[in-house]
């Protein structure tokens, strides 16, 4: 795996930011090597045209199919050389021939605790609920939505006080900090996929 990023936004982009001020930092061996996203508004690409990195619009209402949509990804992305995909805010589900062109190579960062509250809107689904805690995941992407194996997740605790707002902008917080170290995990190789569980193999003794 080439330690080249591509990430996929939709949006804000803060968490395309905390990465890439990690790597700025020196946390995080890697570099973004490319920046899709697929509405071509997305605040978060004027913070990667401002970082120069490279970045690409990809509508999807400009392809017939999913599959012809996931095929120019994947053309874009090779064509960059990226080894490991970062969803991050990216607000379209991947079909199949995009999870299969990297496999154990696509993460994603969720706002919940999962396999609690998949979907949109996690934070409200976790509050409207009434769980005492909640947080944040990253995951491998497979082909169901927000269901591959677990890399990493911290919980966050939702207070008395709380609203929506204030809950997801704490998660975020997390999340910033999650991803990052997530990514680094990954991209050191130092892991293997035992059934659905991400199996960290450097804590493990004599191994
Ligand atoms: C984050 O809450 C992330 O967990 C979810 O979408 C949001 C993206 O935020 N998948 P940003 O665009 O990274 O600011």
């Amino acid at each position: 795996m080439t330690r080249r990023l591509g990430v996929l936004i939709s949006g804000r982009g803060s968490n395309l930011q905390a990465i890439l001020a990690a790597i700025d930092r020196g946390d995080l061996d890697a570099e973004v090597g490319i920046v899709v996203s697929n509405k071509a508004d997305a605040p978060g690409l004027s913070h990667a045209r401002a970082a120069g990195i490279a970045t690409e619009v990809l509508d999807h209402r400009q392809f017939p199919t999913r599959d012809d949509y996931d095929a120019a990804m994947v053309e874009r992305l090779r064509a960059h050389d990226i080894g490991l995909v970062c969803l991050a805010g990216f607000m379209r589900l991947l079909g199949p021939a995009f999870v299969r062109a990297f496999p154990d190579a696509i993460l994603n960062v969720h706002p919940s605790l999962l396999p609690a509250f998949p979907g949109l809107d996690a934070q409200r689904q976790a509050f409207e609920h009434g769980v005492k805690l909640t947080g944040c995941t990253v995951h491998f992407v497979n082909e169901e939505l927000d269901a591959g194996p677990i890399v990493l997740q911290t919980a966050v605790s939702v207070l008395p006080e709380d609203t929506v707002e204030s809950l997801a902008a704490r998660i975020l917080v997390e999340e910033h900090r999650l991803y990052p170290r997530a990514i680094a995990m990954v991209l050191s190789g130092r892991w293997r996929i035992d059934g659905r569980r991400f199996v960290d193999v450097t804590s493990s003794f004599g191994a």
